[in-house]
């Protein structure tokens, strides 16, 4: 599998506290099945992160990787907040390229509200030909509420990240029910880990693959990321019958 989306850079938010920390996340989702991880630290006013200081801290904890042997590739990214993807230059933007892809970028989903300047950041980005990856928006209120409010934006080329933890309902049962509901509802492209520390439940991607299962599963956490780490078109996405699937065995118990 491959994991797009992680706080496994040292010192630079409020993922991994240190170098061992890191190299920890690194191996806990190794074992987990992971074989390549993106490095995606905070870009926004808490945590100014510079593609510069992201470089650097990727050069050190691929070092450390490599130094113990793991079976993992960890790959440059960010995840930018909202007011920094409207306000960052273009060439800030595709530094921050999500796994170095400088065509696609993870544009972090705020926790509360729904801002109106949305839909012009998102089209601002299209406007430059990068290719906004939504994430985890079933951690939104608003979302949750509605959450066909995000289909204009992927019918206009947004892709939309959840989280490992909401299929496992580690995050509430809203989070879970709007991520079951955005998969029935095709909306859904990438499903990611989101580590901030090296607990095995906070890496598990493989607990989410075994739950959507079959087709789907491989899309979301091996084919679609591959994609992205690979410059390519999106595949396409596998049946719908069997995208289906997690709701139903849910709601069959
Ligand atoms: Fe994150």
């Amino acid at each position: 599998m491959i994991d797009l989306h992680s706080h496994i850079l040292p010192a630079l938010d409020d993922g991994a506290r240190d170098i061992v920390a890191a190299v920890d996340i690194a191996r806990a989702a190794a074992a987990d099945g992971v074989r390549a991880i993106a490095a995606t630290p905070h870009v926004r006013d808490d945590f100014p992160t510079t593609p510069d200081e992201m470089r650097a801290a990727l050069a050190d904890l691929r070092r450390a990787v490599a130094d113990e042997g793991l079976a993992i590739d960890v790959l440059p990214g960010g995840e930018i907040a909202l007011p920094e993807a409207g306000a960052l230059d273009e060439a800030a933007l595709r530094a921050f390229g999500l796994a170095g892809n400088p065509d696609v970028l993870l544009v972090e989903t705020p926790y509360y509200g729904w801002p109106l300047a949305f839909g012009d950041v998102i089209a601002r980005l299209r406007r430059f030909g990068i290719t906004p990856v939504l994430a985890h928006p079933e951690r939104n209120g608003d979302v949750q509420d509605d959450p066909s409010r995000l289909e204009p934006f992927v019918a206009g080329g947004m892709l939309v990240q959840v989280t490992a933890a909401s299929l496992e309902g580690r995050l509430g049962r809203r989070a879970l029910a709007c991520a079951q509901r955005l998969l029935e509802l095709r909306l859904v492209h990438l499903v990611a880990s989101d580590a901030h520390a090296p607990e095995v439940r906070a890496a598990g991607l493989s607990g989410a693959r075994r739950r959507i299962g079959g087709a789907v599963g491989g899309w979301l956490m091996e084919e679609v990321p591959h994609a992205i780490v690979e410059q390519r078109r999106i595949p396409e996405r596998p049946p719908a019958r069997r995208a289906r699937g997690l709701f139903e065995r849910r709601r069959g118990r």
